[in-house]
């Protein structure tokens, strides 16, 4: 069990810095931008609302009820028809396949850091050649700050959740932020603003395919951090009288806030500049980039401050993706946190090796499997397959096999009758069919 407890505003910044990550950053615009813009921002917010906010929620009963990790709180929890439940633990394992391209994306930041410091490219089409030249030709720079990455991430869980997660979160998110809303003002004086609103909340509803559907309802478990037992586990330190609901509500809002500036930003100047929406996963490495060279050393100094802050935000993401798993093992095979990490540490760094090579022209061939390369398997499994499910069965389980007494007890002095009603009726009913009614249609028809 857990020796230390979050404070309650530690809670609600550690839950706030693993959700605010490179999904609301990197991947949310990215992904807009590749399936075609309002259409997959309306699917994916009107899951966070009626899906994603009631499994958070959901999660964090679990784990402050279970006090342990995620498997153990499948295991011991269930009051109604017992057993088949554990096999909902499997969850606990999906940190390995996120956290092995996360931190590869975090490199990619490291780079950017030194990037603004120094030469920033001067349009947008430098940028692109020079982060796809990055991607497909520098193992080596790639490999180093992937090990960064990695190292500052293992160290930082190593230090245990108090010492090494609140207390680094407390200074950085309120620094993206800022900067955040600063490029925001920034981006109101551009041409491209209007163009960026249209395309981001005027739904074009002929573009949505079952593929999309699913990558908008998988991002929106992904930048939750749901569905895999970070939720669960971090909510196992709370204080006994936290109030879930509204940390799970202050989270989601604060999540959808930041995708969505990050996307009012980036695609206006991307319209400003005239350049392509659909990038791929460089979207954030190439639009930037020319903007920061074009406001001179401010740029530099403005860029370096924002790839600082987004480099904060995927770590304290990535720490939150390592936690769960390492709890587990630490409880389950009474293990040390160092002897936990090492064998998590060694498991995702040949993965992420793996992930990385995938994307280099003259190596790929070794990180291929059905031609597809490693990176982009380990991306899809885990966000539009493993989390779905993850989030399907906290859902079922603290829909049906927790008793319905426990749950007023704990959350009804947090919540009116009928939000509670409306949160109970989502996760046995609209959270289980609508997760189960997009993924069937993806994977069978
Ligand atoms: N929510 C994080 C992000 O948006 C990623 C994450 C996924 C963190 C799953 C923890 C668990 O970047
Ligand atoms: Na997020």
């Amino acid at each position: 069990m857990h020796g230390e407890r979050f404070s309650k505003v530690g809670f609600v910044l550690a839950a706030a810095g693993s959700a605010v990550g490179l999904g609301n950053i990197w991947k949310f615009p990215y992904m807009t931008g590749e399936n075609g813009g309002g259409a997959f921002v309306f699917i994916y917010l009107l899951t966070i609302v009626f899906i994603g906010l009631s499994v958070f929620l959901a999660e964090s009963v679990m784990g402050r009820l279970s006090r342990g990790d995620a498997v153990s709180a499948f295991e011991t929890l269930p009051q109604k028809n017992g057993q088949y439940w554990k096999y909902g633990g499997f969850m606990v394992f999906t940190g390995v396949i996120i956290l092995s391209f996360y931190t590869i994306v975090i490199g990619w930041i490291f780079k950017y850091i030194y990037v603004a410091a120094t030469t920033l490219p001067s349009s947008v089409e430098e940028a692109g050649a020079a982060f796809g030249g990055m991607i497909t030709t520098d193992t080596v720079g790639q490999m180093l700050f992937f090990t960064l990455a990695f190292v500052i991430t293992f160290y930082i869980v190593s230090q245990g959740i108090k010492r090494g997660i609140e207390r680094i979160n407390l200074v950085l998110m309120p620094l993206l932020v800022g900067i955040l809303v600063l490029l925001l003002f920034y981006a109101m004086t551009l041409d491209g603003f209007g163009d960026s609103l249209r395309f981001l909340f005027i739904p074009d509803f002929s573009k949505v395919t079952s593929t999309s559907i699913l990558s908008a309802v998988g991002h929106a478990f992904f930048t939750l951090s749901l569905g895999m037992g970070t939720i669960m586990t971090y909510s196992a330190s709370l204080p006994k009288d936290s109030n879930l609901v509204t940390s799970s509500l202050s989270v989601a809002a604060l999540d959808t806030i930041i995708a969505l500036i990050a996307g009012m930003v980036i695609f206006t100047l991307i319209f400003s500049f005239g350049a392509e929406p659909a990038q791929g996963a460089g979207l954030v490495f190439i639009s930037l980039p020319p903007l920061f060279h074009d406001l001179g050393v401010l740029g530099n100094i403005i860029g370096f401050a924002f790839f600082v802050a987004l480099a904060f935000a995927g770590i304290t993401s990535a720490v939150s993706i390592v936690e769960p798993t390492a709890m587990y093992m630490i409880n389950r095979f009474k293990i040390s946190r160092v002897q936990a990490l090492s064998i998590l540490g060694v498991t995702t760094y040949v993965l992420g090796t793996l992930a990385l090579i995938s994307n280099v022209e003259t190596l790929k061939g070794y990180a291929t499997i059905f031609g597809k390369g490693v990176f982009d398997i380990l991306d899809f499994s885990s966000s539009s397959i493993l989390l779905p499910l993850g989030g399907l069965l906290v859902a079922l389980f603290v829909g049906y096999a927790l008793q319905k007494d426990r749950l007023v007890a704990l959350l009804g002095d947090h919540m009116p009758k009928a939000a509670f009603d409306v949160w109970y009726f989502s996760i046995r009913y609209v959270a289980p069919l609508g997760i189960a009614a997009v993924m069937i249609n993806q994977l069978f028809f």
